[in-house]
């Protein structure tokens, strides 16, 4: 049994961003940071465009952002939390400085402000097309050099430890329930380790991983909000899944799927059908800047009258030198491709990309769960509504972070450790004979998500999910009753989780609003 006073699962910009400060902060305290794959693999290892923070020196004001921002969430953001953020950004963004992050500069000795749908002001910083690796390299540097700070990679957060586990009663006979740290699987190992902590943050990013095509990496299967819900935490917006309008096409597919960041819409490249035409001022008179939910659902559109599999986003009269220079990932994976950008168009489709819903906290990053904080794409704070405004991701982690630090940091003196937590009990498991099974459920849900829980949903499709979900659940509750614990098992029970959350959420929602479309 370890014990700790702040437990961190996940090592993205969320993670990072609380452990380093809580252990600046009490240098005496014992910070442990659980990651299930190598340290730096997370979504936000693959953010391009960057972070939308206010600079009022370049002519933008928080009331600008916070109106973009209420726009695009579409009536449902919390108009106090969207001030918040918003005003508390540029502090966070300083201190990603400070930290050695380095923003792309003009020639002039000013940041290079790029722009994104929804977005009416030059106001993105990044670096590069690589901004999310920028920041994830200079957050572990600067964890590297606290020496309470321990990161443990390949460990794999099974469950949440809760007065369910001591035999006590909870949550719905009234009494809170208290979290106390979390079951760890040591993937390489095979042994599960109990970590007791005062405080545990659920980072554990998003969930693009339960759609056959999306943006997301490996690791982003919601396990964070499956073991949150498991443990009868409040799980809010689930069905708002943002569809990136421009993730290259492939074929074959190849997942995860390349992003083509918004930011070369906003450097001027147009969106064409196949056949050559410019569609998008037909649906918004934003043309390419439209929001998310707008563009994507557009090229949706083209493509159920047209029958083809992509539209291209155009970039044969941008200035290609700049082009190179600014979009450099891009640049050179295209060039791979043999797509050659001032004679060819790049073939782009949706993919889904981001979860606005998840983990239900207070502006403190409280979730309904005592002791258990979240931030990141793991919560739903109320800052993106219906649907996230581009390039507030990034922002939302680091305030969300920091303000978990403060109360965290608040109560951590006054809990003390419970008796009798039980070591994980693994009696009467053995190991699985056919990892295939796992492996082909998991391809099984992805496809039937993409089918008929995609960017514009139905009823009767919501409906046949929701079947098809029951029998999925019920085999792999089988199959984890009787099998030793597995990533890949653990991967799937919290897929399905969250499948099911969407699904369920889904038939709830009555009114289109945000990317929530029914038909
Ligand atoms: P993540 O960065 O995903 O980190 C989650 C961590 O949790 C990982 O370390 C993971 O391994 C770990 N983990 C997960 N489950 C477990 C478990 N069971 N046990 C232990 N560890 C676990 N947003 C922007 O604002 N601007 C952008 O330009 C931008 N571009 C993007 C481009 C792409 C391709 C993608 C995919 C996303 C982009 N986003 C962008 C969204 C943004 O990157 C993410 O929302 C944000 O980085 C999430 O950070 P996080 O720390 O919450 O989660
Ligand atoms: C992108 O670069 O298009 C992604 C930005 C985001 O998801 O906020």
């Amino acid at each position: 049994m370890l014990r700790c006073d702040f437990l961190v699962i996940g090592s993205g910009v969320a993670g990072l961003t609380f452990a380093i400060k809580v252990a600046r902060l009490l240098p005496h305290s014992n910070v442990v940071i659980v990651t299930k794959a190598g340290e730096s693999e997370s979504n936000t290892k693959y953010a391009q465009g960057g972070i939308a923070v206010v600079l009022d020196s370049y002519g933008d004001s928080f009331d600008r952002h916070i109106e973009d921002t209420l726009r695009a969430g579409d009536g449902l953001c919390d108009p106090d939390i969207v001030r918040m953020v918003v005003t508390e950004g540029p502090d966070r963004l300083n201190e990603l400085i400070e930290w050695g992050t380095d923003f792309d500069e003009k020639s002039s000795g000013n940041f290079d402000l790029g722009r994104e749908g929804g977005h009416t002001r030059r106001r993105i910083l990044h670096h590069k097309d690589i901004t999310g690796l920028e920041i994830e390299r200079k957050l572990l540097s600067q964890a590297g050099t606290l020496p309470n700070i321990t990161l443990s990679t390949h460990h794999f957060a099974i469950d949440l430890i809760t007065q369910h586990h001591l035999g006590k009663e909870e949550g719905h006979t009234g009494a809170p329930v208290n979290c106390y740290g979390a079951y760890v699987l040591d993937s390489q190992t095979g042994k599960i380790e109990t970590y007791v902590s005062k405080i545990t943050l659920i980072a554990t990013g998003g969930a693009g991983q339960v759609y056959q095509s999306t943006t997301n990496p490996l690791i982003a299967t919601g396990d964070g909000i499956a073991m949150a819900y498991r443990a009868k935490a409040r799980i809010e917006h689930m069905e708002f899944i943002q569809f990136h309008p421009t993730a290259l096409y492939q074929h074959p597919q190849s997942s995860p799927s390349f992003l083509i960041s918004e930011a070369v819409r906003g450097f001027g490249a147009l969106l064409r059908t196949r056949s050559g035409e410019l569609f998008m001022r037909n649906y918004d008179e934003r043309g390419e800047l439209a929001s998310r939910d707008i563009v994507s659902r557009a090229i949706d559109s083209e493509l159920k009258k047209s029958g083809d599999e992509y539209v291209y986003l155009d970039c044969r009269h941008l200035d290609l030198n700049a082009f190179r220079d600014h979009f450099p990932n891009i640049f050179n994976k295209c060039s791979e491709l043999g797509i050659g950008l001032s004679g060819d168009m790049i073939p782009v489709v949706p993919a889904a990309h981001y979860l606005c819903g998840g983990i239900v906290t207070d502006r403190d990053g409280q979730t309904t769960i005592e002791n258990l904080f979240s931030c990141g794409e793991s919560a739903r704070t109320g800052l993106h509504g219906g649907n996230r405004l581009a390039s507030n991701s990034l922002l939302e982690a680091v305030v969300f972070a920091h303000r978990c630090y403060k109360k965290s940091c608040e109560m951590v003196e006054g809990i003390t450790f419970p008796e009798g937590i039980p070591e994980w009990n693994e009696e009467g498991t053995t190991q699985p004979d056919e990892l295939i099974l796992i492996t082909h459920n998991r391809k099984e849900l992805q496809a039937m998500m993409s089918n008929y829980v995609g960017i514009i949903r139905s009823g009767e499709r919501l409906d046949r999910a929701a079947n098809r979900l029951k029998i999925m659940y019920e085999e792999t509750e089988a199959l984890y009753k009787r099998t030793k614990i597995s990533p890949q098992l653990m991967e799937l029970r919290n897929l399905i989780s969250v499948a099911y959350l969407i699904v369920q959420q889904s038939l709830k929602r009555k009114h289109n609003v945000g990317v929530f479309f029914k038909v």
